[in-house]
């Protein structure tokens, strides 16, 4: 994947507070107010905040490269209330995280989560040869997850264009899709097309890092009749499914 940028990683919770309610609204079209009391859970949940600063800080990184709008992706979780949710790209897990969380608000749905780490060269985090999403050692993908939100989590290791398809396989229908993997035209692509089958209308596709894909999600949502709409201030797309 294409070096991350620590700078991005590195201002995550000062992006992250500056919430895009309207963004989650296009993408659900639901009301304004049901959408900021969603979004109000997740902010006021310090709880969760810290076990994933705690756990981060416990590695000795002051920074991670992670989903900078968590608070977002949780609001679109409690709103479509999804059955599957599907994420390609997990890291230390800050979107599983709030993920996981919706879902046990919401009492039923399940995250299916698919990551081919990437470790850390050395004992130290060395900025010119690790890539921000580097596991540190002896951690394994999703190690910033509190234990509480474990329970039912169906996390697979491996490359998602093995692992991908077998998972949309198994699946009868998925509500809500977020590519954060391999950030190119091509990886983007194949992993939309390939859950697109399984998202029924009013589902919703996203993708980060949307900078990086030369406009695959752009061309993905026109494809099928609609138009993506960006997260304020990120190159966090998304677009609901007609
Ligand atoms: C930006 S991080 C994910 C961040 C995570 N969504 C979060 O919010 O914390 C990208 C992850 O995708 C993994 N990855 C890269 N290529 C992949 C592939 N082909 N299949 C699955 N995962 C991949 C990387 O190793 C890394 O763990």
């Amino acid at each position: 994947m294409p070096p991350l940028r620590t700078s991005q990683a590195a201002t995550a919770s000062t992006d992250r507070d500056r919430v895009d309610p309207g963004w989650v609204r296009k993408l659900t079209g639901r009301p304004l107010p049901e959408v900021r009391a969603a979004m109000k859970e997740a902010q006021d949940d310090r709880v969760l905040a810290e076990a994933i600063a705690s756990a981060h800080a416990s590695a000795g990184r002051d920074f991670y490269a992670q989903v900078r709008a968590p608070f977002e992706l949780y609001a679109l979780a409690r709103l479509l209330r999804p059955a599957h949710i599907v994420e390609v790209g997990v890291s230390s897990g800050v979107s599983s995280a709030y993920f996981l969380k919706a879902l046990s608000k919401n009492g039923e749905g399940h995250l299916h989560s698919i990551d081919l780490p990437t470790k850390q060269k050395g004992p130290r985090f060395s900025e010119g040869e690790d890539s921000p999403v580097a596991l540190p050692p002896g951690r394994a993908s999703g190690w910033a997850v509190p234990s509480d939100l474990r329970g039912g989590w169906d996390l697979r290791l491996g490359p998602s264009q093995e692992l991908l398809p077998k998972l949309v396989g198994e699946l009868d229908e998925v509500g809500i899709f977020l590519h954060d993997s391999l950030h190119t035209f091509a990886h983007a692509t194949f992993e939309l097309a390939c859950v697109d089958p399984k998202v029924p209308a009013g589902g919703v596709l996203l993708a980060d890092n949307t900078e990086w894909l030369e406009g695959a999600l752009d061309r993905f949502a026109e494809a099928k009749g609609t138009r993506t709409y960006y997260r304020r201030g990120m190159d966090l797309g998304g677009f609901r499914k007609p």
